[in-house]
């Protein structure tokens, strides 16, 4: 398990494989899946045994063949090309940044990325990620395995507003909103509308309306745009951390160098305040001494 140094060379490489990925997905349209990508290996965390999570194990042959990874090869194929360019990246890392900016070049909100997670070669068992022909109980079974809350649940629901579902993959078709490159609250306001000529309802879908507690969370998104996307911010950057506590010594993210240079600063304060004590006692002991 190879650690990433987080220094300021893989900041560096981190921005540049971002910029690539951002050419990437422009150019294949493939931010659908490249969202799912990350969802899938941040997923099958358990905050009890602090297992799965994203951790880059789906990059492995045991893992992407779980039927609920179905077509998500595709997506690893296109990370590797990035990899090859960026070798010091983590497939974690690399992952979790994918989905980040698949959310932002579709029009979504910015979602905070935090650089260092570590590659795992130890795969989940099977079974961990949801069945989209269950209802309520099973969401919440699955994702406060995970440590997350119905809003949560709700808000990453949200995702749905890009890509589609393909029946050789999952079994189900089509999209889930008109514009499935474009991410907006428009998963919400067509969950609301009840059943659209064309238009997707898993049965975990149908049960974010039926719920109170998510059907909650359901009306403020689709009549609020903007609180969605504070909202699914907030919860992707959970997802995309589970397991997964940044840094602090050794290494020199972004919230360290502006910590080491408040530290400087203060230390410089002090030295000069030190200084001004010295001279003024100087001055007195030479003039008591006229
Ligand atoms: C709440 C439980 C969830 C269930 C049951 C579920 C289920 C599914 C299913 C069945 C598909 C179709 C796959 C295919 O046939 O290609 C799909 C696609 C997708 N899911 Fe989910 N999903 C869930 C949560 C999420 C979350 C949390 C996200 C991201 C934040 C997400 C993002 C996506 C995306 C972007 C696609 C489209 C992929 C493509 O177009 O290739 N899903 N999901």
């Amino acid at each position: 398990m190879a650690a990433p140094v987080v220094d300021a060379e893989y900041l560096k490489e981190i921005e540049k494989a971002r910029r690539d990925l951002r050419a990437l997905i422009a150019s294949k349209n493939c931010a659908p899946i490249m969202l799912r990508l990350a969802w899938h290996d941040a997923g099958t965390y358990d905050v009890n045994t602090k297992t799965g999570g994203p951790n880059g194990s789906i990059r492995h042959e045991e893992e992407y063949t779980h039927g609920s990874n179905a077509g998500l090869k595709i997506a690893i194929d296109l990370c590797e090309a990035v990899k090859v360019k960026h070798p010091k990246i983590t497939y974690a890392d690399l992952y979790q940044l994918a989905g980040v900016v698949a959310v932002e070049v579709t029009g979504g909100p910015t979602v905070d990325f935090v650089p260092g997670r570590r590659d795992s070669s130890v795969c989940p068992k099977e079974g961990r990620l949801p069945d989209a022909k269950q209802g309520a109980p099973h969401l919440r079974d699955i994702f406060y395995r995970m440590g997350l809350s119905d809003k949560d649940i709700v808000a990453l629901s949200g995702g749905h507003t890009l890509g589609r579902a393909h029946p050789e993959r999952s079994g189900f078709e089509g999209a889930w909103t008109n514009e499935p490159l474009k991410f907006d609250n428009s998963y919400f306001v067509e969950l609301l509308k009840g059943e659209t000529e064309g238009l997707l309802k898993l049965p975990t879908d149908r049960a974010l309306l039926e719920d109170p507690a998510f059907r909650h969370y359901v009306e403020l998104y689709a009549k609020d745009e903007d609180l969605f996307f504070k909202d699914y911010a907030e919860s992707h950057k959970k997802l995309s951390e589970l397991g997964f506590a940044p840094r602090r010594t050794g290494s020199a993210t972004k919230a360290d160098v502006k910590t080491s240079t408040v530290l400087a600063q203060s230390a410089f304060g002090v030295v000069v305040a030190a200084g001004v004590v010295i001279l003024s006692y100087l001055y007195e002991a030479s003039r008591r001494s006229k």
